[in-house]
């Protein structure tokens, strides 16, 4: 199981620190969140923040977009070196093109589902995508419980992609602690972002080493 710790949580006065730490800890991704206030009811960063992030480490950027029209940002986010970018399919009228677009610049590209999207609206882009984020919560906020349900979606993605054969990364983002990575992981989930539960502690190091443990 891959992390991917969101810097959503992070004290964002000492954002260095925090993504350091998450680095030495050897976490392979770093998610950061975009919110445009427009999307989900709630505003973090710009492109110009990823920038600004990407010669601080060589963890994979892995940028969440819960941005609308995300076809109008694709480009801005690829040049500032995002490693995946992640787009919803509630977002865009052209889910399709969106995900052609990123590939064509040399970034993976990730299709988001809210928890209320059916599987459905996501199966003719799964042959392209590499990465395929199951949303967790409702998107928009650190701190939010798991949702139980989730659990089956997982499941049934992970069929799919089994019986297809797809190569896609199946990313859990939302609730995640030392619990529920487990229940993730038993679903087929490869990759699990992880906010509060690692930065809302004292001590982020012996948090990412509970999720370890908890998958081993
Ligand atoms: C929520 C974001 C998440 C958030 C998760 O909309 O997409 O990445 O940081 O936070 P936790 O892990 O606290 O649920
Ligand atoms: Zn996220």
């Amino acid at each position: 199981m891959k992390l991917s710790p969101s810097i959503l949580s992070a004290n964002f006065a000492n954002l260095e620190k925090d993504i350091k730490v998450v680095d030495q800890a050897g976490a392979e991704y770093l998610h950061i969140d975009i919110m445009d206030g427009h999307f989900v009811p709630n505003l973090t960063f710009g492109a110009n923040v990823v920038e600004a992030i990407r010669p601080l480490t060589k963890m994979v950027l892995d940028c969440h977009l819960m941005v609308e029209n995300p076809e109008t940002y694709i480009e801005e986010f690829a040049k500032a070196g995002a490693d995946i970018i992640g787009v919803h399919v509630e977002a865009t009228a052209h889910i399709f093109g969106v995900i052609q677009q990123i590939k064509k610049l040399g970034v993976k590209a990730e299709v988001v589902i809210n928890p209320g999207t059916s599987l459905e609206t996501i199966k003719q882009v799964l042959p392209l995508v590499d990465q395929v984020l199951i949303m967790t919560v409702n998107p928009g906020f650190g701190g939010q419980s798991f949702i139980p349900e989730m659990k089956r979606k997982i499941d049934q993605l992970d069929r799919i992609k089994q019986v297809q054969n797809y190569d896609f990364d199946i990313e859990v983002d939302g609730g995640i602690n030392d619990q529920t990575i487990k229940e993730c992981l038993e679903s087929g989930a490869t990759v699990a972002v992880a906010g509060s539960y690692i930065y809302n502690s004292d001590n982020p190091t012996e948090q990412i080493n509970k999720l370890r443990e908890s998958t081993k």
